[in-house]
């Protein structure tokens, strides 16, 4: 297929906007697949997805269509991205192949704070913008408004608008025909010799690692030995397949073309999203299509016991070659045990790429509670000699430098987009008031909903702060957030002592404007998540050695064999077995001994 008919585009929305159905109906009207396949939302394969209904992988398929005007057939090839906050790296790799986007916008909700940055996202890497309203079905959807909303905040014109229903099937043939008059094919040069860049990649059980590539320059064919610009490594192409959506093997690929690239890569570690390829022995310019995000949210992992220990680290660095934006650096705790220290682009990154450790390597890892990293300038020669800089990066609480060690602190903001129907906006503002918020912006998009800017530190939203924004709004508000460096900060490290002796793994670092607070919280969790003890336990919480909060747990003893009366003595003895299992899972500090769930649960808010 020739250059000028191959199309390369994404679907970018607001998470629940409709991008897989539509999706979907384009890869049955394209034949693809068949209408009735029962399969819904084909592109989540993941297990994560289908239940959490978001999609977090990015996946790419390739589609034929005949097109009405000219009658010739062109390639489009949709490369599927996620809708969430936390996944806007993903969406910028897949912008970095696309010369266009379908934005995608429901017609009762509105624009909403993922739009915007998907939009200033898209527009920053100079794509083509296709805008369409979708969910035209539904009774009380309201096309006309959402039109002026991408007017004021896009400068789009209505005319431009197209006004769908994925679900029913409305429209979408014109999405089609626009995806081919509007977006400009891709730039490349299949004269030249061969250029590609590895844009996502997944490990496969037999094959090894399997490589997306968009094929830049020349052309890909089996058997040709292709070098990596980033190692140096060679690599014999074993397979090309189209992704259509399952796997369609051809023997050569030309530039403007995606596939996937099966090379007899062994480790995950050799296959770096970002990378170039070119022939063996002729290095070429690398193509920089987009920057790697940096992880902002970072956590402790550790195997429940530590026999599992060798599992859990294949399980992490299989999931990590499926998901590049992690960063992994072995850790160890006097409680876990040896684990790793973990960094995600947000709490819901977080939390799906927990669960499908859970579910895909059937692991049941300990998880921290999430931190951010810190920057601090320290004023200790000693420190400093052995850190190399006066500039100490540190997201682990226990290895925080005493406070005389440190000259500043900085912490990290972001840049809040939030959009809301007025009605909720007191509550709002108090909302962001209450995690140290400063407004920057706010202002109409249409008679009644708005747009606020705030800046945020990042400490304070990675945890709750959008369940709380939906919560308080009915869910109506969105919430967006973008880095914004790092600000100077005043925290202190907060310990939590058990009958004097420090507990490290409790210790966190907190604002000092909130550690009263916080110190309270957590020794009155404290007390209701350890069990009695034989003997008295203080929790205290101190910064320093000023004492923050205090509270007592009376000594008490469990007799689990109150309730047996008569001389069952094997069942006695089960009982007291039983007893002496439970306690092993314990630690014992000063004396006082607490299970293992209490170190993460009390971190929780
Ligand atoms: P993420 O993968 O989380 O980003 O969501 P998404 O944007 O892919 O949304 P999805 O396609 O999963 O659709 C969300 C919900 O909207 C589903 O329940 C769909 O059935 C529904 N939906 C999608 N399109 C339409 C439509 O045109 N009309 C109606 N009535 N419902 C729709």
């Amino acid at each position: 297929i020739p250059i000028e008919r191959i199309r390369n585009f994404s679907i970018i929305a607001h998470v629940d906007h409709g991008k897989s159905t539509l999706a979907d109906r384009l890869l049955e009207l394209t034949g693809a697949v068949s209408k009735n396949s029962g399969q819904a939302q084909i592109l989540d394969s993941l297990q994560v997805e289908r239940e959490r209904g978001i999609t977090v992988k990015a996946q790419t398929v390739s589609l034929f269509y005949q097109y009405p005007e000219d009658g010739q057939i062109y390639l489009l090839n949709l490369i599927d991205t996620p809708g969430h906050v936390d996944f806007a790296n993903e969406v910028s790799r897949s912008l970095a192949v696309c010369d266009g986007v379908i934005l995608l916008v429901d017609a009762c909700h509105g624009v909403q704070a993922q739009t915007v940055a998907n939009y200033h996202l898209a527009k920053s890497q100079n794509l083509t913008v296709v805008p369409v309203l979708n969910k035209i079905d539904i009774k009380h959807a309201n096309p006309d408004r959402v039109c002026k909303e991408l007017e004021s905040l896009f400068e789009i014109p209505t005319s431009e608008v197209l006004k769908i229903s994925a679900k029913l099937g409305t429209g979408v043939p014109d999405v089609l025909n626009r995806i081919i008059s509007a977006i400009p094919p891709p730039k490349v040069n299949r004269g030249g010799l061969f250029r590609g860049f590895l844009f996502d990649s997944w490990y496969d059980k037999f094959r090894g690692a399997l490589n997306l590539m968009y094929i830049n320059d020349g052309s890909i064919e089996i058997g040709q030995d292709i070098q990596s610009m980033n190692t140096g490594k060679t690599y014999p192409v074993k397979s090309i397949s189209l992704l259509r959506p399952g796997e369609e093997p051809v023997d050569k690929l030309n530039a403007g073309q995606v596939g996937l690239i099966g090379c007899n890569m062994r480790s995950s570690k050799e296959s770096i999203i970002g990378d170039t390829f070119h022939v063996k022995g002729k290095p070429v310019e690398a193509l920089s299509r987009f920057k790697p995000q940096q992880p902002m949210v970072y956590a402790g992992i550790y195997p429940a016991d530590q026999s599992k220990h060798v599992a859990l680290r294949s399980a992490i660095e299989k999931l990590v070659l499926n998901d590049s934006a992690v960063t992994v650096t072995p850790d160890s705790s006097p409680a876990l045990g040896q684990g790793w220290r973990l960094g995600f682009l947000g709490l819901l990154h977080m939390e799906v790429f927990c669960q499908r450790l859970e579910q895909e390597f059937s692991a049941e890892p300990i998880i921290t509670a999430p931190s951010v990293t810190y920057k601090l300038k320290l004023c200790n020669q000693k420190l400093i000699k052995q850190n190399g800089s006066d500039t100490l990066y540190i997201s682990n609480a226990a290895l925080f430098p005493e406070k005389s060690a440190v000259e500043e602190y900085y912490e990290p903001f972001v840049l809040g987009t939030i959009i809301t129907p007025s009605e909720y906006v007191g509550p709002i503002i108090s909302l962001c008031v209450d995690r140290r918020g400063q407004q920057l912006k706010s202002v109409n998009i249409d008679q009644d909903r708005l747009l606020m800017k705030y800046i945020l530190p990042l400490n304070e939203i990675i945890l709750d702060f959008n369940d709380k924004l939906k919560a308080i709004s009915s869910g109506y508000a969105s919430f967006n957030y973008e880095d914004h460096g790092y600000h100077e900060t005043n925290v202190v490290r907060l310990e939590i002592h058990l009958n004097g002796r420090p507990v490290e793994e409790m210790c966190r670092i907190v604002h000092s404007s909130k550690a009263v607070q916080i110190a309270r919280e957590m020794v009155l969790r404290l007390k209701e998540l350890i069990p009695r003890q034989m003997i008295q336990v203080a929790i205290q919480a101190c910064v320093g050695s000023k004492v923050l909060a205090r509270e007592t747990l009376k000594p008490y003893r469990k007799d689990v064999t109150a309730k047996l009366y008569g001389g069952d003595v094997t069942r006695r003895m089960k009982l007291l077995r039983q007893q002496a299992e439970g306690k092993k899972k314990m630690r014992s500090i000063a004396n006082v001994r607490v299970p293992h769930e209490t170190f993460i649960d009390v971190l929780k808010r």
